[in-house]
């Protein structure tokens, strides 16, 4: 279980990003986090695992509190949280199964890291996780050469070189175009459900945070103003998420010629 409680963020110029946050989420959940730009999701997800310091507050991850871990025990935490990006943060010159192994680089001692000496077993791994996301017969080739969707899948595949128990993805559709985004939500479901790997994701799409979250959350100003069941977020109409969203509900089947998924 991960328990958020009292959050608060200031950046050093003053900006108030998260304003005493607190919400739990149970293992195994698929948690979407809605807000407009700015509301502070992406400094949330960020904070969880300390890529940014949290103010005040606490982070409890089953039972151990990661705002007081040392840089050690970090390292530890880190190692079973994943994360995935909008721009897929992938190394563009090196291969795909190179970028693949680097998720790897938390178990690896410091001078394997160094030399990028993996065991034969990561290899295995790799291969196995891209098999997985389906792009195996990609391995080989530079992660530029690949497509926005089947890169996002390697950067999925990366995350789970690390074994992950929490996956953290910030808008990891947003580069994508609808059906991808289905496709990547999709891997990313069965990795929730066979796997029970807690997934936290933040996503803008109506359609899809309705077919894809078991319980969201809203944010606005830093503030949490939502917290909704996934009967709550199916039955909800446009109004309403305008209400709660600030906007107007935009759907990637909206970008369907065929009108619909
Ligand atoms: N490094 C930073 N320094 C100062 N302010 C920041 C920094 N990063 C983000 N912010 C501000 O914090 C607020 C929340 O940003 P962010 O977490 O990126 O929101 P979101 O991901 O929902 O768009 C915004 O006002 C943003 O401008
Ligand atoms: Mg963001």
């Amino acid at each position: 279980m991960l328990e958020v409680k009292n959050l608060t963020k200031v950046y050093d110029d003053g900006t108030v990003a998260l304003r005493d946050l607190s919400f739990e989420v149970q293992d195994g959940e698929f948690l979407i986090i809605i807000g407009l730009s700015g509301a502070g999701k992406s400094t949330l997800l960020r904070c969880i695992n300390r890529l940014i310091e949290p103010t005040e507050g606490q982070i409890i991850w089953n039972g151990i509190d990661v705002t007081a871990a040392s840089s050690e025990q970090l390292r530890k935490i880190r190692r079973h949280i994943g994360m995935i990006f909008q721009h897929f943060n992938l190394v563009k010159r090196s291969s795909v199964l190179t970028n693949v192994l680097a998720g790897r680089l938390g178990y690896v001692s410091p001078w394997g890291s160094l030399i990028h000496h993996f065991p034969p077993e990561a290899n295995q791994l790799a291969m196995r996780a891209l098999e997985r996301l389906g792009i195996a017969d990609q391995a080989h080739k530079r992660a530029d050469e690949l497509s926005g969707g089947q890169q996002q899948r390697v950067g999925v595949a990366r995350a789970l070189m690390q074994d992950p128990h929490m996956i953290l993805a910030d808008e990891p559709v947003a580069s994508l175009d609808p059906v991808l985004a289905h496709s990547l939500l999709g891997h990313l479901e069965r990795l929730n459900q066979e796997d029970g790997i807690t997934i936290l994701c933040t996503l803008h799409y109506l359609d899809l945070i309705q077919r894809y979250a078991s319980r969201v959350i809203g944010l606005r100003d830093g503030e949490l103003v939502y917290r909704g069941s996934r009967e709550d977020i199916r039955s909800m109409t446009d109004e309403e998420f305008k209400e709660i969203y600030g906007e107007e509900a935009e759907r990637v089947s909206a970008g369907l010629t065929d009108g619909g998924i």
